[in-house]
């Protein structure tokens, strides 16, 4: 993989933050299969004021840089100047600049935002997972890796919860490498 080698050279830890049903489904049709208002607030005070990487699918589909963050948005050709966004043409770049943004202002880490296929190439880079667990199986067309118990060891859990206007009850999952 391009990225090999790049984990610890970035001087912040790689962090995969993201929300996975039941059956490891995180998307369907470019979108989330739930409203999970508590889990927008989880979600927000683990990445404000870290560097965001995502996909230019998983960009497109919020719909605007996330305030508060050095937003990193990977995108082969496809992907014009968007204003708010530092656009990097392969995966290591963006992490490259993430970790450099991140460095420059403190941060704690370099926050992986999604979609399926940067959290597939990034799994093996990454140092921590923060997974919200949604207990909820639904149909989609977009996966979170297995969380293989091998290389991965679960060290916080908070929940289940269920907020009054979330679709599902969640719980919050922190996984460190082994
Ligand atoms: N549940 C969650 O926590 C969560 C989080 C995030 C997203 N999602 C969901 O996931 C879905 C989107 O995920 P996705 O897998 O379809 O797309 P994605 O990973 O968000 O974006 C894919 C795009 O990123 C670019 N890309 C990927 N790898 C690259 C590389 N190595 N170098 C350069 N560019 C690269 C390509 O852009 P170009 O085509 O421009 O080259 C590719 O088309 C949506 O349904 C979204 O709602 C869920």
């Amino acid at each position: 993989m391009m990225t090999e080698g790049l984990a610890g050279g970035l001087g912040l830890p790689i962090v995969l933050v993201a929300a996975v049903g039941e059956n490891g489904v995180i998307g369907a049709q470019g979108d989330m299969p739930w409203r999970l208002p508590s889990d927008l607030r989880h979600f927000k005070d683990l990445t404000m004021g870290q560097p965001v990487v995502m996909g230019r699918k998983t960009f497109l589909s919020i719909g605007k840089p996330l305030s508060g963050r050095v937003n990193v948005v990977v995108s082969g050709p496809t992907l014009g100047p968007v204003e708010g966004i530092e656009r990097a043409s392969t995966l290591e770049e963006g992490l490259r600049l993430a970790g450099q943004a991140g460095r420059g202002r403190g941060a704690r880490m370099i926050a992986v935002i999604g979609g399926g296929q940067i959290y597939a190439q990034t799994i093996d880079l990454a140092d921590r997972l923060e997974i919200t667990r949604v207990a909820v199986a639904p149909e989609g067309d977009t996966f979170f890796p297995m969380i293989d118990e091998a290389s991965w060891r679960e060290v916080a859990r908070r929940g289940p919860v269920k907020g009054e206007t979330d679709t599902a009850a969640v719980t919050f999952l922190t996984y460190e490498r082994r």
